[in-house]
């Protein structure tokens, strides 16, 4: 098939960029940059250049295309995953998702393309017992910041998959690891945990799910080319509770163990998101891509390379 990739040059939209080659699809890829556009046409895609906020340029750029799917990866987060960090990328962040993802919407309806995916987000839905699935409600009374994720992401999946006129399918990815990513071995995440600066807090019962973004790629790639029109929480088998997945990685990086704070200590430090962040966030069920998508996710890098190391 012709797949148009918006966000093809960040952290998911390489391995994705991949996936799609091997799997034989001809592909095109925006970026803004003209040094990425020429290492897009090494990889035997063809790059379009334009920036997401000019819409004509995006019309202009998936009209000339003409791909029957479009995907939609576009994001800007910092290299750095802090509470501070993150609140200074959040009003960029905020419109690339939104006004950035309407026109890229936009465009795709004028061309014609008849399936449309793009990248949402697992980890908002209410706290609660057990693993939450596609119906399970957002977090819209959690702490600030993930109060306002959780609009956002309602507020483009509406966009999205109200969209009478082409198939929509939303990928709710959970906490992205792998090459590129905050949580590798020469991320932020990785450099936080070498120095102490990642703690656990108060209980460390937060439920976090994740993804290789390799995992992801490829579930993206059978979304695209059979999922149905709707959600997939594209996770993997086993959520972690904070205690959990932050003791095996720091051991993995033969980082000391992590600190442990209150947390009232965490909110004075992290404010409320960081508490919920660490004590309330709620792990998702990926039954249902497993159903639809055949998908296998692999089993948390640094859980089984600690295991391993363990049973040596
Ligand atoms: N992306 C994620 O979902 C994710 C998940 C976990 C962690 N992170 C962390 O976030 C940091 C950055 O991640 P990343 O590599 O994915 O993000 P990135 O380098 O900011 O890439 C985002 C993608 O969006 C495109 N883009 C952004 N603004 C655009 C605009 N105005 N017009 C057109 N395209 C635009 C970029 O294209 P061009 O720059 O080529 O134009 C790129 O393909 C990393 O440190 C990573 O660890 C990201």
């Amino acid at each position: 098939m012709k797949i148009f990739v918006a966000g093809a040059t960040g952290a998911i939209g390489r391995p994705l960029i991949a996936q799609l080659l091997i799997k034989g699809h001809n592909v095109v890829a925006l970026t803004r940059s003209l040094e990425r556009a020429r290492t897009l046409t090494a990889q035997g895609v063809e790059p379009a250049i334009a920036d997401i906020f000019d819409a004509d340029a995006i019309k202009t750029a998936i009209i000339g295309a003409q791909p029957e799917v479009v995907i939609e990866q576009l994001t800007a987060l910092p290299k750095t995953y802090t509470g501070e960090s993150m609140s200074a990328a959040a009003p960029l962040n905020q419109r690339i998702r939104l006004e950035g993802g309407a026109n890229v919407l936009a465009a795709a309806q004028a061309a014609g393309v008849h399936r449309y995916l793009r990248q949402s987000i697992a980890f908002w839905a209410i706290p609660g017992a057990g693993l939450a699935d596609e119906e399970t409600p957002l977090a819209f009374d959690a702490s600030p910041a993930v109060a306002a994720d959780a609009h956002i992401v309602t507020e483009i999946e509406r966009n999205l998959l109200g969209n009478p006129n082409l198939q929509g399918i939303a990928l709710r990815y959970g906490f992205l690891y792998g090459p590129g990513t905050w949580f590798a071995p020469d991320g932020d995440v990785a450099q936080q945990v070498r120095q102490q600066q990642f703690p656990i807090v108060g209980n460390g019962e937060g439920v976090w799910s994740w993804i290789h973004i390799e995992d992801a790629a490829i579930a993206t790639v059978t979304a695209a080319e059979r999922g149905n029109p709707g959600i997939y929480l594209i996770t993997d088998d086993h959520p972690l509770t904070v205690r959990e997945w932050l003791s095996a990685y720091a051991q993995w990086l033969n980082a000391p163990p992590p600190p442990q704070i209150s947390v009232e200590e965490a909110l004075r430090i992290g404010g409320a998101d960081a508490v919920y962040y660490g004590t309330q966030m709620r792990g998702a069920w990926n039954a249902k891509a497993k159903r639809e998508l055949n998908f296998q996710p692999r089993s948390l890098e640094w859980l089984v390379e600690s295991a391993v190391a363990r049973a040596s």
